[in-house]
């Protein structure tokens, strides 16, 4: 079938084309887009800053309704709503352990552009192949997702926020929720209040944290953050010592858990050095080199630093759980939505690097 979708084929550059997309093969399902988040992650492919193998369709948070199912799909038929997540093998020891974010196959299938049997199901005019991102390439009008990625929801709800549960959401909260685990009373801090960041707040207000520290460089970013959970913020521009500031904050203590979620190696750093003896620091971006004293900051002050995909969550049982705290008001993602059309996917990328929108959504 023809479909319009978002392709990468040089680094910085994306055009709508027209191509053409193959047919869902054994487990796997059609979906015709509703919506489509746009994650950090994106732009990393779009900018290239990853290197993956191009041409490629972007897109890793759709949301949509199923057309058509493979052979052998019988967990979901036509018409079902699905919100579509990671990619994984669903063979190997962590996918048959229900760890799937630690699938052994989880670089080649978020980012080389095929899917679990190796091949691509899109197709360009010239008759080549083009790839799709974490198996989905959901800026698209439709888009073929395995059926163990494609999430059942109630279709009652309005799908359109819920595009974010599929990759940025799920980060920030399964940082918090399957890993951490904070108690009643602990205290958090997040490094870099996107999508991820603002998902890490949320959950740590659903586990009943006291202290909640966000630290961003914009101010409309860090006002949200109060409305959305956190007790304390941080503008990192103006602040000289973050460190020290969160420590002040926590009766000079530092925070118990921590999630940085920016993408620099110096917050990381900060981060470290924010946390009280025993904290678990947990990282998510691309943050790269992190200029740390392992004995000074880790072993010293018995300090935890991990850093994990997908908030360490399987997709079909943590992905249910989030809709359900969306409903009852207490994980309010749709707090960060902008709407557009895929025509305006230029200005979206634009008003997330500026800063001004948190969770650009295009809408089909
Ligand atoms: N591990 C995973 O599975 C996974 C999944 C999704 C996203 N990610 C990564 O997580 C990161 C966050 O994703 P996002 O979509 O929320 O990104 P985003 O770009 O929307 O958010 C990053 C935030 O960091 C803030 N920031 C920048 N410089 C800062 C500084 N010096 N001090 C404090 N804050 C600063 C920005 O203002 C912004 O609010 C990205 O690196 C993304 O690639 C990882
Ligand atoms: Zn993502
Ligand atoms: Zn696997």
């Amino acid at each position: 079938m023809k479909i319009k979708a978002a392709v990468v084929r040089e680094k910085g550059k994306f055009a709508l084309e027209e191509l053409e997309l193959g047919a869902p093969r054994m487990g796997e399902v059609l979906v015709k887009m509703v919506a489509s988040g746009l994650c950090h992650t994106d732009t990393t492919v779009l900018n290239q800053d990853l290197p993956t193998p191009l041409p490629m369709v972007l897109g890793h948070e759709g949301v949509g309704i199923v057309e058509e199912v493979g052979p052998g799909v019988l967990g979901l038929k036509p018409g079902d709503h699905v919100i579509m997540s990671f990619p994984s093998c669903g063979c190997c020891e962590p996918c048959q352990d229900g760890r799937p974010y630690a699938c052994d196959r989880s670089t080649e299938l978020f980012f080389f552009g095929g899917y679990a049997d190796g091949d691509r199901r899109i197709t360009d005019g010239e008759g080549a192949k083009v790839g799709a991102l974490f198996g989905q390439g959901s800026l698209a009008t439709y888009a073929i997702c395995a059926e163990r990625s494609a999430i059942k929801v109630d279709p009652e709800a309005d799908m359109k926020d819920l595009c974010s549960l599929a990759c940025g959401a799920q980060t920030g909260a399964g940082v918090v929720l399957n890993k951490q685990r904070p108690r009643p009373g602990d205290t958090y801090a997040v490094f870099g209040c996107g999508a991820v960041g603002f998902s890490a707040i949320m959950a740590a207000k659903l586990c009943g944290c006291s202290t909640i520290i966000a630290v961003d460089v914009v101010p409309s970013r860090l006002e949200l953050a109060l409305e959305c959970g956190a007790t304390h913020i941080i503008n990192g521009r103006e602040c000289e010592d973050v460190p020290a500031e969160i420590k002040r904050l926590t009766g000079g203590r530092g925070v118990h858990f921590a999630l940085e979620a920016a993408g620099l190696g110096i917050l990381v750093k900060q981060m470290v050095r924010s946390m009280r003896p025993d904290g678990f620091a947990m990282v998510v971006s691309f943050a790269g080199d992190v200029p740390l004293n392992a004995g000074m900051d880790l072993v010293g002050s018995c300090v935890t630093l991990g850093g994990t995909v997908e908030g360490a969550a399987n997709p079909p049982v943590f992905i249910p759980r989030l809709v359900q705290y969306y409903k009852e008001g207490r994980f309010p993602v749709d707090k960060l939505s902008r709407y557009y059309k895929l025509e305006e996917l230029d200005k979206a990328l634009e008003e997330s690097h500026n800063g001004s929108a948190i969770k650009p959504i295009i809408v089909f």
